[in-house]
């Protein structure tokens, strides 16, 4: 949710401004899980048939994309499993590998089941034996219709329909309507409002992490103007502390660490990253322009000393210090495949 496109803090200023005034204690869960909400709110909770993404393709890709992926070069038979024309399409022995619908018209399915190791697939030579659970996840996808679903982050994601709740007066905000539903769920009541003392409080730690002087909490409690939040939500936005604050989950995942680690410990000058990370944060760099800059901004043409640092920034780790060379930092960081990967 923090690193996209522009314009990302009027985004971020609407969609905290419309979430309820007085009612914010999730607002930093919110804040961060705003985007992955809205894409799974739509999404079917455990229905029957397997999930493509998460339980067909995983499949395929161990046991039959290697021979019948996305690299022409290796593809044998000339059938393609990674894509539905592919796995539909009529096959040289004119048979389908899919019937979407018909296990048993399903040349795919058969070749599984085969106990004939000329036909058996995949073929005994790949030393890969798929598992009874694992043919019976292929059977089910195809009955069910062998949907192939994009990747949740090609998705773009669109609001669900919001739950029916019984005090339908209390909430401000569509996130209000989840919250009450999912309390009256469990037959709690919602919290009293909070005093403005204490909302000025929560808006100051969610969004810049640290408390507001006495001076800053009066200046919004005196406020009588019906729009007084919505400025301290904005202000707070405008604050450099805003990106100190966010970009701290991203240095975490990027396990960014001011010193070396270990029995020494050893002091290193990796903060101008650091700050690299805090500066685009709060300049709203989009997030693919931060993704190439992260993996690769001391290989772009116009790199300044500055940006071929964050190309660094998979060594910025106690055990990255130690890779040399960018291919060995890929393989071996797990950080890195953590957030690429
Ligand atoms: C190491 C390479 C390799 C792997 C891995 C592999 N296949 Fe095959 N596959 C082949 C070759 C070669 C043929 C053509 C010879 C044949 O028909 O047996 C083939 C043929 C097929 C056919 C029949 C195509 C036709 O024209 O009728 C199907 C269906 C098939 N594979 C499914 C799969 C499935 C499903 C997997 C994974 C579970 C898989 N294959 C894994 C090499 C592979």
């Amino acid at each position: 949710m923090s690193f996209t496109d522009n314009p990302h803090r009027s985004r971020v200023a609407r969609f905290l401004t419309q979430f309820s005034r007085y009612r914010l204690s999730s607002l930093a869960v919110a804040a961060v899980a705003g985007l992955g909400w809205w894409a799974l709110a739509g999404s079917p909770v455990q229905a029957a048939p397997p999930a493509f993404q998460r339980q067909v393709r995983p499949i395929l890709a161990q046991y039959c994309f290697k021979c019948h992926g996305p690299d022409d070069k290796s593809r044998e038979a000339a059938l393609r499993l990674d894509t539905q024309e592919g796995a539909v399409a009529r096959l040289e022995s004119r048979m389908q590998a899919v019937v979407p619908g018909q296990p048993d018209a399903s040349e795919l399915i058969h070749r599984i089941h085969s106990t004939d190791p000329d036909v058996v697939m995949p073929p005994p030579a790949t030393k890969k034996t798929m598992t009874a659970a694992e043919r019976e996840v292929l059977k089910r996808w195809v009955e069910s219709g062998a949907e192939y679903q994009p990747h949740w982050a090609f998705v773009a994601p669109r609001p669900a329909p919001l739950p029916i709740v019984r005090h339908s007066n209390w909430p401000l905000s569509p996130l209000d309507t989840l919250v009450l539903k999912r309390l009256e769920d469990e037959q709690l009541a919602p919290s009293p409002s909070a005093d403005r003392y204490t909302l000025v409080r929560r808006a100051y730690l969610d969004l810049i992490g640290v408390p507001p002087t006495p001076e800053q909490a009066d200046e919004f409690v005196n406020d009588s103007l019906p729009d007084a939040y919505e400025r301290l939500v904005d202000r707070l936005l405008a604050s450099p502390h805003y990106g100190e604050r966010w970009t701290r989950r991203w240095l975490d995942l990027a396990r960014y660490a001011d010193t070396n680690g270990y029995e020494k410990d050893r002091q290193r000058s990796i903060w101008p990253y650091r700050d690299w990370v805090i500066r685009q944060m709060n300049a709203d760099l989009p997030f693919d322009q931060f993704t190439i800059e992260q993996l690769a901004g001391d290989m772009l043409p116009q790199a300044t000393i500055v940006m071929s640092l964050p190309g660094l920034s998979v060594r910025a780790t106690p055990s990255g210090t130690k890779c040399r060379g960018m291919s060995g930092v890929v393989k071996t960081s797990r950080s890195f495949r953590q957030f690429f990967g």
